[in-house]
C-alpha cells in the first residue's frame, strides 16, 4: 500500500538519545533560506529533489537495518555488524536534516511509496553469507558509492549555506558507508565459492541497473538551482557513467566480483 512521505517524531526519551547520538543537527544555519529568493519553477525543482532526498536516506537506513540483522545472522564480526547498525542512525539523521530543509525550502512535494517494501530483497533460499553479502553490495558497493559522487557535486555547486551545512553533515558520514561492503567482503573473502561470486557478480549488474535513470533519460527541464543542491543533467550523467566504472566496478574486480564488460558497458549506454 502505498503512503505519503512523512517523517515523525515520538519525542521525548527517544528524540533526546537521537540527538545525542548525532549532536549538532540544531546549530546548522537554519532559518536563513529565503524562498522568494529563487524562481518558482527552480524552487519547486528543489523542493523535488530534496523530498526525493528524504526517501532515499530513509531507504538507505532501512537497507543498512537489513545489512546488520544479514550480518548477525551469518555471524560476521561484531564490529563490523555494529558499524552497520550505527550507520541505520546516521541514516536517520540525513533524513530527518534533509526534511528539515525541504520544510524551508516551503514543504514537501507528493511522494508517495509502499514502505512495506522499503527494504532491499535478497534471493531466497540464498545462505546467510550470500544473503548478507548481496545486501553489502547493493546498499554499500553500489548505492552509498554513486551516492558520495552524486552529493560532493552537488556541494560543489551549492552556494547557500544552509544548503551547503546540510550536504556536509550527510557527505561527512559516507565515506564509511561506501567502504563497509568492502570491509565485509574481505571478511567474507575465504567463505565464498566460485560459484557465489559468479551469482554476486550478476546481483552488482542488477543493482547498478536500478540507477540507470541517473544517466539516462533524465529530465532535463527538470533542473533545480544548483545553489539549492541541483545538478545540471548531461554532466550529471557523464559524472555517473564515470562513478560506475570507478567507484563501483573497478573496486569490486578488486574484491574477486568480476563484472561481465558487456552488459555493463549496455547498462551505461
Ligand atoms: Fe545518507
Ligand atoms: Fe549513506
Amino acid at each position: 500500500m502505498h503512503a505519503q512521505l512523512e517523517l515523525e517524531m515520538l519525542g521525548g526519551p527517544t528524540e533526546a538519545r537521537l540527538r545525542r547520538r548525532r549532536p549538532g543537527a540544531d546549530d546548522l544555519p537554519w532559518g536563513t533560506l529565503d524562498p522568494d529568493a529563487f524562481d518558482p519553477h527552480a524552487l519547486h525543482e528543489a523542493r523535488a529533489v530534496w523530498t526525493n532526498g528524504v526517501f532515499t536516506e530513509y531507504a538507505s537506513a532501512a537497507a543498512f537495518a537489513a545489512m546488520a540483522g544479514a550480518f548477525l545472522e551469518c555471524r560476521a564480526p561484531v564490529d563490523l555488524s555494529a558499524a552497520a547498525a550505527d550507520i541505520v542512525v546516521d541514516e536517520i539523521d540525513h533524513a530527518t536534516v534533509a526534511s528539515r530543509l525541504v520544510m524551508e525550502l516551503g514543504g514537501a512535494v507528493p511522494f508517495r511509496a509502499d514502505f512495506a517494501l522499503v527494504s532491499p530483497a535478497t534471493t531466497p533460499d540464498a545462505s546467510p553469507v550470500v544473503r548478507a553479502a548481496e545486501l553489502a553490495l547493493k546498499t554499500s558497493c553500489v548505492g552509498e558509492a554513486l551516492s558520495i559522487s552524486a552529493l560532493s557535486r552537488s556541494l560543489a555547486g551549492a552556494d547557500h549555506p544552509l544548503v551547503r551545512a546540510v550536504l556536509d553533515r550527510l557527505l561527512r558520514d559516507e565515506g564509511h558507508h561506501a567502504r563497509i561492503g568492502a570491509w565485509f567482503f574481505e571478511w567474507a573473502d575465504d567463505r565464498l565459492g566460485d560459484a557465489d561470486r559468479r551469482h554476486l557478480a550478476g546481483v552488482a549488474l542488477d543493482a547498478i541497473a536500478v540507477y540507470r535513470p541517473l544517466w539516462r533519460d533524465r529530465c532535463a527541464a527538470c533542473e533545480a538551482p544548483a545553489a539549492l543542491g541541483g545538478t545540471a543533467p548531461q554532466s550529471h550523467a557523464e559524472l555517473m557513467i564515470d562513478a560506475v566504472r570507478t567507484r563501483v566496478a573497478a573496486p569490486l574486480e578488486r574484491l574477486g566480483i568480476s563484472l561481465d564488460r558487456d552488459r555493463l558497458e549496455e547498462l551505461l549506454q
